[in-house]
């Protein structure tokens, strides 16, 4: 059985008195069987850490350096997040991509550095909307598996986030036919780089405009273990009936 995942990206949105959610989150989070996570601003990751434990909810970073330290003002290491106790780090979302121009060999080397530190990186991937209407989708998306996933890829030591840049923060979501090509296309992807029993643990959120009302058919694809919410990560009201969603998978 894969993990089942749902993970909140804050973004930049919230200061402490948004940890408050994840209290309200608490009740929601199943005791087993699904991983919550949630991706709060950087500044917040110590005392999301604390709070979150009791919960039973992961705290994850939303970026990282591609070194271990050095001259890179403004920018955090995987080892300083690890240090304030979260376990997850998203790489390669699509936003670092387009605007800090992030290539795959950057996200490749995120990814590795979060390793070095003992965390889970959340590597994403996607297409945007000229792609798709050129009909050029499991192209890009072969590219940035290949480019963006290390070779030391395991069963557990990695989550891949397909996210469909047209449908980030936009409200429109692929239809499930679309989702499931890309997501039994990725899983196909993985098995031949890593073999079939690394490739089948290997958990592969849906991102991109994930609602409590469109969750559950997202959730039905074979090869959807969970998702990566934005928008609707920010209140405990929406976010959990995503979890609870998943939960019923
Ligand atoms: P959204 O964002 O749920 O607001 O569309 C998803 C993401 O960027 O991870």
């Amino acid at each position: 059985m894969r993990p089942k995942i749902a993970a909140g990206n804050w973004k930049m949105n919230g200061t402490a008195a948004a940890l408050a959610e994840l209290n309200a989150l608490g009740p929601v989070v199943p005791a087993s069987g699904t991983t919550v996570i949630i991706c709060p601003p950087a500044p917040l990751l110590f005392r999301a850490v604390d709070l979150a434990g009791p919960l039973n909810i992961a705290i994850g970073a939303q970026d990282c350096h591609a070194e271990p330290k050095g001259a890179f003002t403004g920018d955090i290491s995987a080892g300083m997040i690890a240090d304030c106790g979260a376990s997850h780090v998203i790489v390669g979302h699509s936003e670092r991509r387009d605007r800090y121009s992030e290539t795959n060999a950057n996200v490749r080397q995120k990814a590795e550095q979060a390793w070095r530190a003992g965390l889970t990186p959340i590597i994403c991937l996607g297409e945007s909307l000229d792609v798709r209407e050129a009909g050029t989708t499991l192209d890009i998306i072969a590219t940035q598996l290949s480019g963006s996933l290390p070779d030391d890829v395991t069963a557990t030591n990695t989550v891949v986030a397909y996210e469909p840049i047209w449908a980030i923060g936009t409200g429109k979501v692929p239809t499930l036919e679309q989702i499931i090509e890309v997501h039994d296309f990725i899983r196909a992807q993985l098995t031949s780089r890593f073999g079939a029993e690394t490739a089948q643990m290997i958990p592969l959120l849906y991102g991109g405009s994930v609602k409590a009302d469109n969750a559950a058919t997202i959730f039905s694809a074979e090869n959807v273990d969970g998702a990566l919410v934005g928008g609707a990560s920010l209140k405990a009201s929406d976010f959990g009936p995503i979890v609870t969603a998943l939960a019923a998978s």
